[in-house]
Protein backbone atom coordinates (compact mmCIF):
# COMPACT_ATOMS: atom_id res chain seq x y z
CA UNK A 1 0.00 0.00 0.00
CA UNK A 2 2.78 2.58 0.77
CA UNK A 3 3.98 1.68 -2.65
CA UNK A 4 1.05 2.59 -4.43
CA UNK A 5 1.31 6.69 -2.76
CA UNK A 6 4.07 7.78 -4.64
CA UNK A 7 3.10 6.40 -7.84
CA UNK A 8 -0.34 7.91 -7.52
CA UNK A 9 0.80 11.53 -6.55
CA UNK A 10 2.64 11.57 -9.73
CA UNK A 11 0.47 10.26 -12.08
CA UNK A 12 -1.86 12.68 -10.24
CA UNK A 13 0.30 15.23 -10.97
CA UNK A 14 0.32 14.50 -14.78
CA UNK A 15 -3.70 14.25 -14.61
CA UNK A 16 -4.44 16.85 -13.43
CA UNK A 17 -1.64 19.38 -13.83
CA UNK A 18 -3.64 21.99 -14.63
CA UNK A 19 -5.28 22.28 -12.02
CA UNK A 20 -3.44 24.70 -8.95
CA UNK A 21 -4.56 25.59 -5.52
CA UNK A 22 -6.76 24.25 -2.88
CA UNK A 23 -8.84 22.46 -5.29
CA UNK A 24 -5.76 20.30 -6.58
CA UNK A 25 -4.49 19.68 -3.00
CA UNK A 26 -8.19 18.17 -2.09
CA UNK A 27 -8.30 16.39 -5.11
CA UNK A 28 -4.82 14.82 -4.24
CA UNK A 29 -6.81 13.61 -0.89
CA UNK A 30 -9.67 12.51 -2.21
CA UNK A 31 -7.82 9.94 -4.99
CA UNK A 32 -5.12 9.37 -1.70
CA UNK A 33 -8.45 7.97 0.20
CA UNK A 34 -10.35 6.65 -2.93
CA UNK A 35 -7.22 4.51 -3.38
CA UNK A 36 -6.90 3.44 -0.12
CA UNK A 37 -10.54 2.18 0.55
CA UNK A 38 -10.58 0.70 -3.06
CA UNK A 39 -6.89 -0.96 -2.56
CA UNK A 40 -6.68 0.15 -6.18
CA UNK A 41 -5.84 3.69 -7.97
CA UNK A 42 -8.65 6.23 -8.27
CA UNK A 43 -8.43 9.17 -9.95
CA UNK A 44 -10.91 11.70 -10.81
CA UNK A 45 -12.31 12.21 -14.16
CA UNK A 46 -14.07 15.57 -14.94
CA UNK A 47 -16.15 14.32 -17.43
CA UNK A 48 -17.30 11.74 -15.37
CA UNK A 49 -18.09 14.48 -12.82
CA UNK A 50 -19.39 16.79 -15.42
CA UNK A 51 -22.05 13.94 -15.95
CA UNK A 52 -22.85 13.32 -12.32
CA UNK A 53 -23.28 16.97 -11.72
CA UNK A 54 -26.07 17.18 -14.30
CA UNK A 55 -28.45 13.93 -13.63
CA UNK A 56 -31.17 14.62 -12.35
CA UNK A 57 -32.41 12.27 -9.50
CA UNK A 58 -35.67 11.69 -8.09
CA UNK A 59 -35.88 15.65 -7.38
CA UNK A 60 -33.16 17.75 -8.00
CA UNK A 61 -29.75 17.80 -9.45
CA UNK A 62 -26.55 19.37 -8.32
CA UNK A 63 -27.25 21.87 -10.90
CA UNK A 64 -30.71 22.82 -9.56
CA UNK A 65 -29.27 25.15 -6.86
CA UNK A 66 -25.19 25.45 -8.59
CA UNK A 67 -26.65 26.06 -11.98
CA UNK A 68 -25.95 24.54 -15.44
CA UNK A 69 -22.76 26.44 -15.70
CA UNK A 70 -21.41 25.79 -12.00
CA UNK A 71 -18.55 29.50 -12.98
CA UNK A 72 -22.14 31.34 -12.42
CA UNK A 73 -24.16 32.22 -9.27
CA UNK A 74 -26.70 29.43 -7.88
CA UNK A 75 -29.82 29.64 -6.42
CA UNK A 76 -31.25 27.62 -3.73
CA UNK A 77 -34.26 25.75 -5.43
CA UNK A 78 -36.13 26.14 -2.00
CA UNK A 79 -34.93 29.32 0.06
CA UNK A 80 -34.39 31.25 -3.38
CA UNK A 81 -30.62 32.31 -1.73
CA UNK A 82 -28.21 33.21 -4.14
CA UNK A 83 -25.28 30.95 -4.06
CA UNK A 84 -21.77 31.75 -4.63
CA UNK A 85 -19.91 30.14 -8.41
CA UNK A 86 -19.20 26.67 -7.20
CA UNK A 87 -16.03 26.67 -10.09
CA UNK A 88 -12.82 27.76 -8.41
CA UNK A 89 -11.82 29.71 -11.31
CA UNK A 90 -15.16 31.65 -10.55
CA UNK A 91 -14.71 32.09 -6.79
CA UNK A 92 -10.95 31.15 -5.72
CA UNK A 93 -12.95 30.51 -1.94
CA UNK A 94 -14.35 27.31 -3.17
CA UNK A 95 -12.39 23.95 -1.90
CA UNK A 96 -9.80 25.99 1.00
CA UNK A 97 -11.21 24.24 4.16
CA UNK A 98 -11.68 20.85 3.83
CA UNK A 99 -14.66 20.56 7.10
CA UNK A 100 -16.81 22.98 5.53
CA UNK A 101 -16.05 20.88 1.81
CA UNK A 102 -17.33 17.95 3.78
CA UNK A 103 -20.08 19.29 5.82
CA UNK A 104 -21.35 20.26 2.04
CA UNK A 105 -20.72 17.34 0.18
CA UNK A 106 -23.30 15.29 3.00
CA UNK A 107 -25.60 17.51 3.12
CA UNK A 108 -25.89 17.83 -0.61
CA UNK A 109 -25.70 14.66 -1.83
CA UNK A 110 -28.01 13.33 0.99
CA UNK A 111 -30.51 15.96 -0.90
CA UNK A 112 -29.83 15.08 -4.19
CA UNK A 113 -28.99 11.51 -4.11
CA UNK A 114 -30.87 9.66 -0.83
CA UNK A 115 -27.34 9.19 0.00
CA UNK A 116 -23.21 10.34 0.70
CA UNK A 117 -21.12 10.84 -2.15
CA UNK A 118 -18.75 7.85 -2.79
CA UNK A 119 -15.07 9.54 -2.12
CA UNK A 120 -14.72 8.63 -6.09
CA UNK A 121 -17.91 10.92 -6.79
CA UNK A 122 -16.36 13.44 -4.70
CA UNK A 123 -12.73 13.15 -6.55
CA UNK A 124 -14.96 13.30 -9.78
CA UNK A 125 -16.87 16.47 -9.11
CA UNK A 126 -14.16 18.56 -7.68
CA UNK A 127 -11.71 17.42 -10.78
CA UNK A 128 -14.85 18.61 -13.03
CA UNK A 129 -15.13 21.67 -11.22
CA UNK A 130 -11.89 22.93 -11.10
CA UNK A 131 -11.74 22.28 -14.98
CA UNK A 132 -13.93 24.81 -16.11
C1 LIG B 1 -31.01 22.41 -2.74
C2 LIG B 1 -29.85 23.19 -3.20
C3 LIG B 1 -28.54 22.50 -3.47
C4 LIG B 1 -28.36 21.37 -4.26
C5 LIG B 1 -29.39 20.60 -5.05
C6 LIG B 1 -26.94 21.09 -4.20
N1 LIG B 1 -26.29 22.01 -3.43
FE1 LIG B 1 -24.28 22.10 -3.04
N2 LIG B 1 -24.56 23.74 -1.86
C7 LIG B 1 -25.78 24.33 -1.59
C8 LIG B 1 -25.59 25.40 -0.62
C9 LIG B 1 -26.70 26.30 -0.03
C10 LIG B 1 -24.22 25.44 -0.31
C11 LIG B 1 -23.51 26.34 0.72
C12 LIG B 1 -23.36 27.74 0.28
C13 LIG B 1 -22.08 27.96 -0.47
O1 LIG B 1 -21.12 27.20 -0.29
O2 LIG B 1 -22.02 28.89 -1.29
C14 LIG B 1 -23.59 24.38 -1.13
C15 LIG B 1 -22.24 24.11 -1.13
C16 LIG B 1 -21.67 22.99 -1.73
C17 LIG B 1 -20.27 22.60 -1.58
C18 LIG B 1 -19.22 23.32 -0.75
C19 LIG B 1 -18.01 23.69 -1.61
C20 LIG B 1 -16.96 24.41 -0.85
O3 LIG B 1 -16.01 23.77 -0.40
O4 LIG B 1 -17.09 25.64 -0.71
C21 LIG B 1 -20.13 21.43 -2.30
C22 LIG B 1 -18.87 20.58 -2.42
C23 LIG B 1 -21.41 21.14 -2.90
N3 LIG B 1 -22.32 22.10 -2.56
C24 LIG B 1 -21.62 20.06 -3.72
C25 LIG B 1 -22.86 19.70 -4.26
C26 LIG B 1 -23.08 18.51 -5.05
C27 LIG B 1 -22.01 17.48 -5.42
C28 LIG B 1 -24.40 18.47 -5.36
C29 LIG B 1 -25.16 17.40 -6.11
C30 LIG B 1 -25.05 16.05 -5.56
C31 LIG B 1 -25.01 19.68 -4.76
N4 LIG B 1 -24.03 20.39 -4.11
C32 LIG B 1 -26.34 20.01 -4.86
C33 LIG B 1 -27.00 23.99 -2.14
C34 LIG B 1 -27.24 22.89 -2.96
Amino acid sequence: MKRILPALLLATFFTHSAIAGPAATLLTSLEAEASRQAGSTVSGSASRGDAFFHTRRAEWSCSSCHTADPRQAGRHVVTGKSIRPMAPAANPERFTDRARTDKWFRRNCQDVLGRTCSLQEQADVVAYLSAL
